[in-house]
């Protein structure tokens, strides 16, 4: 069986990384994997069981909340995320506010690990999965690694422009969310030795999207030259 083409967009909150993997995806036939969806869907889940001492979470989650996430079933269909059924709201401030500290436990990212592996398994051409780890820890062995970045004034700027938000909460909540996210024991964001990093501060999104695309095509040009 010819080996899933996988692609590996990592970066920064509010970088464009899914709305890149998405155009990417579509462009080739292949599946897209917005793996910050699967973390949001499990803070959406434990906000709603746990609601009422959602402050707790900055410190972890407790004995009681650890077995319960053993026991947590998030269905994937057509990129909604359910639970029980229902679609998880992935966008909330309180999710915004707190996938961070869900994302930082080990137990947590276990978990997901899971359902990613799961994903990846029921792919047969190829996938596309943007998040923080997926280069260095989820498809160490994709075929490219893109490291997305952009300055926390610009991801700010543009969020800011497309909410009803207030810029200064907006830039300092991206820049808590950077600390976190890179900061973090278990899988930090990083850039790996083998990623092509793109700083889109100052480029359009189809020119993000078409420098990813020129370099998909490049490596298969090279697949294909391996075997005449
Ligand atoms: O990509 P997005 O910003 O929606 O991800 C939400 C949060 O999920 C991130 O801030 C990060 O804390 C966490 N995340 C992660 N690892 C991934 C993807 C997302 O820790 N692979």
């Amino acid at each position: 069986m010819a080996k899933v083409f996988e692609i590996a967009i990592d970066g920064h909150a509010g970088v464009g990384k899914s709305t890149t993997a998405k155009r990417v995806a579509d462009f080739f036939g292949y599946t897209h994997i917005n793996s910050g969806d699967i973390y949001r869907a499990i803070t959406y889940v434990f906000l709603k069981e746990y609601g009422s001492t959602k402050e707790d979470f900055r410190k972890g989650l407790n004995r009681d909340q650890l077995g319960f996430l053993r026991t947590v079933k998030i269905e994937n269909n057509r990129n909604a995320f359910l639970y029980k059924g229902k679609p998880c709201e992935l966008r909330t401030d309180d999710v915004n506010a707190f996938v961070p500290y869900i994302a930082q436990i080990k137990e947590v990212r276990d978990h997901v690990h899971k359902i990613q592996n799961r994903l990846i398994r029921h792919e047969t051409k190829g996938i596309v999965m943007d998040g923080r780890d997926i280069g260095s820890n989820i498809m160490p062995n994709a075929e490219l690694k893109v490291y997305l970045t952009a300055s926390a004034e610009v991801r700010a700027m543009r969020r800011f422009k497309e909410s009803d938000g207030d810029y200064d909460d907006i830039l300092a909540q991206i820049k808590n969310r950077d600390f976190m996210d890179t900061n973090r024991k278990h899988a930090p964001l990083v850039k790996t030795s083998d990623a092509f990093e793109i700083n889109n501060d100052c480029l359009t999104f189809d020119e993000q999207v078409k420098i990813i695309i020129d370099k998909v095509m490049e490596i298969k040009k090279k697949e294909c030259d391996g075997y005449l």
